[in-house]
């Protein structure tokens, strides 16, 4: 197991899955991607996350973003389970999820973190960009369910650096005034973005968001 890095081409990887089998690369195709882990099927935290994430279907949609979820336990479980998801969650599960029984995936993307249990998964997330290259790493404890808001947040913000060279400062929401990157002179950025540069400081310029009108 190589470490992965922000910046790293994702591994790719032959799985089974609830939709069946993917060739991770291929199943991503020219959509950015979200692969995340979750401990355990039939567990409080991961059905109320996997329930989320199915609600959430068209606003990945509209970012272009397919999500495929995973766990170390096997497809006949995860079936069972989704009728669980959908029933409790009020939702239809509308995403694969990868049944990693033997751990490659798991081992590949380093979603097993020993030190916290030495079989299961902890809650890992990667965001893959169109050109499949690593872009976001984090992960949760099994006790915390993620917020994907959040996630949704820093997809957003990620596609903003990647199609318009803007960051997004602290706290920022869809919305609000974003960051000249760093790389842009003053000069060029005041004929790049057109509604308007702030020169707060030579290092520190704003923007209102420039894919909105
Ligand atoms: C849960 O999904 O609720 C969970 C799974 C593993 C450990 C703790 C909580």
């Amino acid at each position: 197991m190589a470490t992965i890095r922000l910046g790293d081409e994702a591994p790719n990887f032959n799985a089974n899955s609830t939709e069946g089998s993917i060739n991770f690369h291929e199943w991503l195709g020219d959509s950015w991607g979200i692969l995340f882990s979750h401990p355990a099927d039939y567990t409080p935290v991961c059905t109320t996350e996997l329930g989320t994430v199915a609600k959430y279907k068209t606003e990945f949609e509209k970012r272009n973003v397919k999500v495929v979820a995973l766990s170390v336990d096997g497809l006949e479980s995860h079936k069972g389970w989704i009728n669980d998801i959908n029933e409790t969650q009020n939702t239809t599960v509308n995403f694969p999820i990868i049944a990693d029984e033997d751990r490659k995936v798991s081992e590949l993307y380093d979603m097993i973190h020993p030190n916290a249990d030495s079989k299961l998964t902890v809650r890992s997330v990667f965001v893959i960009g169109d050109d499949k290259k690593v872009k976001l790493i984090i992960t949760y404890p099994a006790s915390t369910g993620r917020n994907f808001d959040e996630l949704l947040r820093v997809i957003d913000s990620l596609q903003l650096t990647a199609y318009h060279k803007v960051a997004t400062p602290a706290n920022w929401k869809n919305g609000e005034h974003v960051v000249v990157s760093p790389a842009i002179s003053t000069a060029d950025a005041k004929n790049i973005f057109t509604k308007g540069v702030e020169e707060v400081k030579p290092y520190l310029r704003m923007t209102p968001q420039p894919n909105l009108n």
